[in-house]
């Protein structure tokens, strides 16, 4: 077997589970999991019509291109969003589709990467644990950038060592992040862009949350925007990976795209080509209406925006709560340590959420998710409201 496999890390929900394991929780009240990030509003019904009205085309075989029709939509909702004006994104040559962003992240990093080269892919800390496992698998080490709440949780750019931006052959950002919701704004990015054009690595900018933000009239900034207002007219060595999964509630279709610099396009597309990982055409028929439809993206986020109005409030109360700008989750302080924290919520509530320390690494003696839980507000907003309760009445149980 590739030795490789032997350095990647157990998933935070195999760990969680070993947390929990010979547990017997209180039956006299539901489990609720606010552990997982999978969205779980209902799809537009449109989303399923179109499939069904496309099962002709389980009788062929996909390109890795995609169909002309969703690289347009994808690249007019890119111009729409992000006020990137008309003709900015050329749909042939600077979009990919993929099966979701997970599957675009890990790809995208084994057809970048030189495995000889020995580089370095830097990421943030807490972060999304594919960016870690597609730099492992490639080959190469991955350099973590710790966030916490005296960098406003954002990397510390300006931290990073000259030698380490001199390795540096991947920088992968976060925004809207996961899992502590902030943003980079504006002056953020066009740093991220000078020291991308200094040192000449590439930037992948996971933005799968673009469409999950608090303020209705502040939309997050995406990188691509900050290409265009640099001058970078033509997204070099920039690549944005976006989603159907949170924008449209409907994580199963598998359905996302790639955007950027033509020319890692075209590599990476040439490499989709031999993994084998097209996404079927009748999805990507399916997703053409959803990246055309924006009303039910905003019908989205208002749910998630009534749901932090309900949940912060109860949680206040008992501990200290900060609400994101964006994304759907609570990135809580704990009064003890988060596994223990976790492990006792869950003995005594019935409810789950993720240990801070399982979305992050040791990295300059500390973990920066030691003493934190992530909790995911993608149940109903009742669900949502008595688990909040709960937390609230355990965390005042353990004062
Ligand atoms: C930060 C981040 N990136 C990417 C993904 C993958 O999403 P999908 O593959 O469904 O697009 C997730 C899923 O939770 C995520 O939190």
């Amino acid at each position: 077997m590739n030795p490789l496999l032997e350095r990647l890390h157990p998933y935070p929900f195999e760990r969680l589970a070993a947390l929990l394991s010979g547990i017997a929780p209180p039956q006299d009240r539901p489990y609720i999991a606010l552990s997982i990030g999978e969205p779980r509003h209902a799809p537009p019904a449109f989303i399923g019509e179109a499939l069904l009205r496309r099962l002709d085309r389980l009788s062929v075989y996909p390109k890795a291109a995609g169909l002309p029709e969703l690289r347009a939509a994808c690249a007019g909702w890119l111009e729409r969003r992000f006020k990137l004006g008309a003709g900015a994104v050329d749909p042939d040559t600077m979009v990919v589709p993929v099966n979701g962003t997970r599957e675009g992240l890990f790809s995208f990093v084994q057809a970048v990467l030189d495995p000889a080269d020995g580089g370095l892919v830097l990421m943030p800390n807490p972060f999304y644990q594919i960016y870690e496992g597609a730099a492992l698998l490639a080959g190469a080490a991955p350099y973590y950038l710790d966030t916490t709440d005296q960098t406003g949780f954002l990397p510390d750019l300006d931290a990073v060592p000259e030698d380490v931006w001199r390795r540096c052959r991947i920088l992968f950002i976060c925004s809207p992040g996961n899992p502590t919701g902030a943003v980079m704004d504006e002056q953020y990015l066009q740093r991220v862009l000078e020291l991308s054009n200094r040192y000449g690595f590439v930037v992948a900018s996971d933005e799968c949350y673009a469409d999950i933000y608090l303020d209705e009239d502040a939309p997050p900034p995406g990188l691509l925007g900050a290409c265009l207002r640099a001058g970078n007219t033509r997204f070099e060595r920039c690549a944005v990976f976006h989603s159907l999964s949170k924008r449209s509630s409907a994580p199963g279709l598998r359905s996302g795209f790639v955007a950027g610099d033509a020319a890692i396009i075209a590599g990476f597309r040439l490499y989709r080509t031999y993994h084998g990982c097209a996404v079927p055409e009748m999805v990507q028929l399916a997703s053409v209406p959803a990246w055309t439809d924006d009303a039910h993206a905003a019908a989205n986020r208002l749910l998630y925006r009534q749901k932090f109005d309900a949940v912060v409030p109860v949680l206040a109360a008992a501990m200290p709560v900060q609400r994101p700008a964006a994304a759907f989750y609570l990135w809580l302080q704990t009064p003890c340590d988060d596994e223990e924290f976790a492990r006792e919520l869950y003995a005594r509530e019935h409810v789950t959420l993720l240990p801070g320390r399982y979305l992050s690494r040791d990295h300059a003696g500390g973990n920066p998710g030691q003493g934190r839980v992530r909790v995911s507000l993608v149940a109903e907003i009742d669900e949502c409201s008595e688990a909040a309760r709960r937390i609230a009445r355990f965390v005042s149980a353990i004062a």
